[in-house]
This record gives C-alpha cells, sequence and structure tokens, in this order.
C-alpha cells in the first residue's frame, strides 16, 4: 500500500492541470466522492492495526497534496475567467461620475474668517469643550451668583456643578492669558453650548468665533478698525458696521456690533425687521480685572476682545432661514455648497 501512496503522490505532483476541464478531471480522477483518494480510504480500513499509524499518516498527506493541488488551481482558474470577463466589458461606455462631498457652510466661513484675521496677524488659538467655571465665569469677571451668569443658559455636569460645557469660546482668552505673555493677538473659533429650545434662530449648540488683543497701547479705535477691516473683507465693500453700547462682564466699555442688512442694503426688509442692521457680535475693551485675574498689568497692557456668531455671519452670508439646517445632515442642502471655497 506504501508503494501505491507514492505512485499516487508522483501521479498527483505531475498532473497537468491548465483548463477548466482538467481541473474537473482532476477532480473526479483523485478528490472527489469517487476518487481513487476515497477508495485508498476504504482499503485502509482492511489495513491490519500495527500498520495503521504509518499509513494513516501517509494517507493524510497525500490527502493534503490532492486538496491543496486542487484549490490552488481553482484559484487561478477562477482569476483568469474574471479577467476574461473585464475584457469583454464596454470600455468605451461613459464612466459613472465619482459623488464628491463638499465642505460644510459652517466651515467654509470658518475658514474664511481664519484667512481674514491671519493676514492682519492673528493666530488661532484652540481649547476643551468641557470647562470648569473658573475658565467660563470667574477669570472673566463674573462675579459669584451675579445675574450675568443666567444671560447665558449654561449645561452644568450634576455631579459637580464645578464642570460645564463652555458657553462662549472667551475660555480660550482665559487659557491663552494662562500661558502666553503679552503681546497676544489670537483668534478663537470653537463650537459652545447654551441651554436653549431649538428653534429656526437658536440652537443648543452653535460656533463662535472670538479674538483678542493685547498688547501696550491698544485702543478702541484699533478694535473698531479690525473689524472694519474684517467686515468688508468678509462681506465686500459697500457693507458698512456700527457698535452700539452694551454690557458685558469681561469688557468696558462694550458694543454690540450691528452691519448693513445683506438682503435689503439696508432698505429695510423682515430679516432685519426694517432697521437695515442685523447683529453679528459682541466687542469691548478687555476689564482690568480680567487682566489683573490673569496676571497681567492693566497699567502696562490694555487689549480688546469681540465674538461673533459662526452661524449668524453664514446665515446672512448665504441667506439661510433656518439654523437647524446646519445640523440636519441633509445632503440636499449640504450639496448646494460644492464648489464653494
Ligand atoms: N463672549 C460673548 C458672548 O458669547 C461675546 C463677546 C466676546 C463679547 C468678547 C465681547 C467681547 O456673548
Amino acid at each position: 500500500m506504501l508503494e501505491k501512496i507514492k505512485a499516487l503522490s508522483t501521479e498527483i505532483e505531475n498532473y497537468l492541470i491548465s483548463s477548466k476541464e482538467d481541473l474537473e478531471n482532476y477532480r473526479l480522477a483523485f478528490t472527489s466522492r469517487n476518487g481513487i483518494l476515497s477508495q485508498l480510504f476504504e482499503e485502509f480500513k482492511t489495513v491490519a492495526n500495527d500498520q495503521k499509524k504509518v499509513l494513516g499518516a501517509e494517507i493524510n498527506k497525500l490527502k493534503q497534496l490532492a486538496e491543496g493541488k486542487f484549490l490552488m488551481h481553482k484559484e487561478i482558474i477562477d482569476a483568469q475567467e474574471e479577467n476574461n470577463d473585464t475584457n469583454k466589458k464596454d470600455l468605451t461606455l461613459p464612466v459613472i461620475p465619482n459623488q464628491l462631498g463638499s465642505r460644510h457652510p459652517l466651515s467654509l466661513t470658518r475658514s474664511r474668517i481664519i484667512q481674514i484675521f491671519e493676514r492682519i496677524g492673528f493666530n488661532v488659538s484652540e481649547g476643551p469643550e468641557i470647562e470648569d467655571d473658573w475658565h467660563n465665569f470667574t477669570a472673566l469677571n463674573f462675579p459669584e451668583n451675579h445675574p450675568a451668569r443666567e444671560m447665558q443658559d449654561t449645561f452644568f455636569i450634576n455631579k459637580n456643578p464645578d464642570i460645564l460645557l463652555r458657553t462662549h469660546t472667551s475660555t480660550v482668552q482665559v487659557r491663552l492669558m494662562g500661558r502666553q505673555k503679552p503681546p497676544i493677538r489670537s483668534i478663537m473659533p470653537g463650537r459652545v453650548y447654551r441651554n436653549e429650545a431649538i428653534s429656526a434662530r437658536a440652537h443648543c449648540l452653535f460656533h463662535q468665533v472670538e479674538g483678542l488683543y493685547i498688547d501696550k497701547d491698544v485702543s478702541f479705535s484699533d478694535l473698531k478698525n479690525t473689524l472694519y477691516y474684517f467686515v468688508k473683507e468678509m462681506f465686500g465693500k459697500d457693507i458698512e458696521i456700527r457698535f452700539r453700547p452694551s454690557f458685558f462682564p469681561f469688557t468696558e466699555p462694550s458694543a454690540e456690533m450691528d452691519i448693513t442688512c445683506l438682503i435689503c442694503k439696508g432698505e429695510g426688509c423682515n430679516v432685519c425687521k426694517q432697521s437695515g442692521w442685523v447683529e453679528i457680535g459682541g466687542a469691548g475693551m478687555v476689564d482690568p480685572n480680567v487682566l489683573k485675574a490673569n496676571n497681567i498689568n492693566p497699567e502696562e497692557y490694555t487689549g480688546f476682545a469681540f465674538g461673533m456668531g459662526i452661524e449668524r455671519m453664514t446665515m446672512l452670508k448665504y441667506q439661510i432661514k433656518d439654523l437647524r439646517l446646519f445640523t440636519e445632515n441633509d445632503v440636499r442642502f449640504l450639496r448646494q455648497f460644492s464648489g464653494v471655497v
């Protein structure tokens, strides 16, 4: 029997398989249910017990050889067939176009803002979205239990009211003052959270870009000029900016900023409630208390800060009427920004 196994093993090794038919013949001869291998296993049952161990091992080796060869050639032949198939395809047919994605309108506005401010020497700073009371309030001159804290409906963490979701990116100003000596000239774009009912005009998460400039002799006219330049670059040369007195705990004096309504160009329409102006954010001179709390000497340095809504600016620029569109991921909306850079 050993002789027979050896002979079969040479036969298998030398068997030429070059087509689908060859492969089938090979299978029928060796590995199929009625093939030689099955017969051999039948014969094996009658072998004397003391020879079973040696012969058994040999037969198994033969089986592996036979099946291995079958699988290898099957793979080669299948691959050849597949190739033949592609050769038959009509290569002159037009291609199915690749669906290209597009940038999210908020990212478009964000990069445009960064581009404009980088040209006048502002770098970009970032910070965490989960913050503590110090960075969101205390270091920004919000006194303990002061009603100003309620201007911003804050999400607190129940188990530890010291931890919260930042309500503005002014937190990054605090982080920046903590790690860098003046001069500081930076903008902070980022996501912020407020506990507000979701509507066409408000969301519990949105994006802001804040700016901070601290150096010797920084004045309110620097603030005005910077924002004047920004608005013209962002919205066009014929857009005007105006400042209205306001209040923020961290700036003194403080102002709210309006720009010419982009829809009616100042004529008066529904969007601007017939006023010709729309609000884009707040600004002011950094309060000396904030500088002190952040170890900067207010006798030596002054600074300005501003904060604007990225959603608001995007809505004005592209005339989007509902803020919820930004987070719904409806491709019919998003696709309209493909090709916009
Ligand atoms: N942090 C303010 C807000 O979120 C905006 C602001 C920033 C106002 C800087 C003045 C100066 O409402």
